[in-house]
C-alpha cells in the first residue's frame, strides 16, 4: 500500500512559520485542531505517525515529547540519541523513512501519515510521489518570521474535508482559515 504523506503547517501572510525556533504566535484552538488531526485514528489499535525535521522536534517542550499517542519520527543526519523516548524513530533520510512506513510489518501499526515540518522537511514531502494533502492553515495576519513555507506546487486542487471546519476562524482578534489541498495525482 502506497504511503500516503498529509503535511499539516500553519502560516501568515508572508507564509512564514517559525522565529527563532518556535511558532511567532500563541494560536491554541488551531494548536488543538493540529493535535486532533494528527492524532484521531478509526482503528482504535493504531497510531498516526508525525514527520519531523530534527529542529522542529528540539522546538517540542520537554512536557509534550515526544507528542503523545503519535509515532513519532525524526528526520536528521546526524545520529541522535532517541533511546530515552518510546515510540520516536531516528531516519538518515525522508526517503529511508518512507521505504520503512512502506513495510508491512511497520504498517499493521500505524494509520495516517503526517507531515509536520518544518521548512525543508514540507518541500522535500510536496515533491514526492508520496506527497497527498496538504492542511494548511492560512493567518490572515502578518507575523516576523525567520523561517517559510516553500512554495506551493501550482496544480494543486482545494478539496473539503468533513473534519476540518469551514469559514474565517478568529481566535483573539487574529483571523485564520483551515485549507486542504490535493495532489491532483491521487483521485481520492
Ligand atoms: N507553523 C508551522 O506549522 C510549523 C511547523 C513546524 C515547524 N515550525 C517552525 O519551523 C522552525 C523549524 O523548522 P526548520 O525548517 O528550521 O527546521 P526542521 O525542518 O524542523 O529541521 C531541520 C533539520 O532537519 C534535518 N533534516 C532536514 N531535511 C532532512 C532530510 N532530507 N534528511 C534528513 N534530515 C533532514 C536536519 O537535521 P540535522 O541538522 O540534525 O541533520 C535539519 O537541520 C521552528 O521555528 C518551528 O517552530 C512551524
Amino acid at each position: 500500500m502506497i504511503v500516503k504523506l498529509n503535511l499539516i503547517a500553519a502560516a501568515c501572510e508572508n507564509m512564514g512559520i517559525g522565529k527563532n525556533n518556535n511558532l511567532p504566535w500563541r494560536l491554541k484552538t488551531e494548536m488543538e485542531f493540529f493535535t486532533r488531526m494528527t492524532t484521531k485514528t478509526e482503528d482504535i489499535n493504531k497510531k498516526n505517525v508525525v514527520i519531523m525535521g530534527r529542529r522542529t522536534w528540539d522546538c517540542i517542550p520537554k512536557k509534550f515529547k515526544p507528542l503523545n499517542n503519535r509515532i513519532n519520527i525524526v528526520l536528521s543526519r546526524s545520529d541522535l540519541d532517541l533511546t530515552n523516548f518510546t515510540d520516536v524513530y531516528g531516519f538518515k533520510s525522508l526517503e529511508e523513512c518512507i521505504e520503512r512506513l512502506e513495510e508491512e510489518e511497520f504498517q499493521k501499526l500505524y494509520e495516517n501519515v503526517w507531515v509536520i515540518g518544518g521548512s525543508h522537511i514540507y518541500k522535500e514531502s510536496m515533491e514526492s510521489d508520496n506527497f497527498y494533502r496538504l492542511y494548511l492553515t492560512k493567518i490572515l495576519k502578518d507575523f516576523d518570521c525567520d523561517t517559510f513555507f516553500p512554495k506551493l506546487p501550482d496544480n494543486l486542487k482545494q478539496v473539503s474535508d468533513p473534519e476540518v471546519p469551514d469559514g474565517i476562524q478568529n481566535e483573539k482578534g487574529i483571523e485564520f482559515v483551515y485549507n486542504v489541498y490535493q495532489n491532483p495525482t491521487f483521485q481520492n
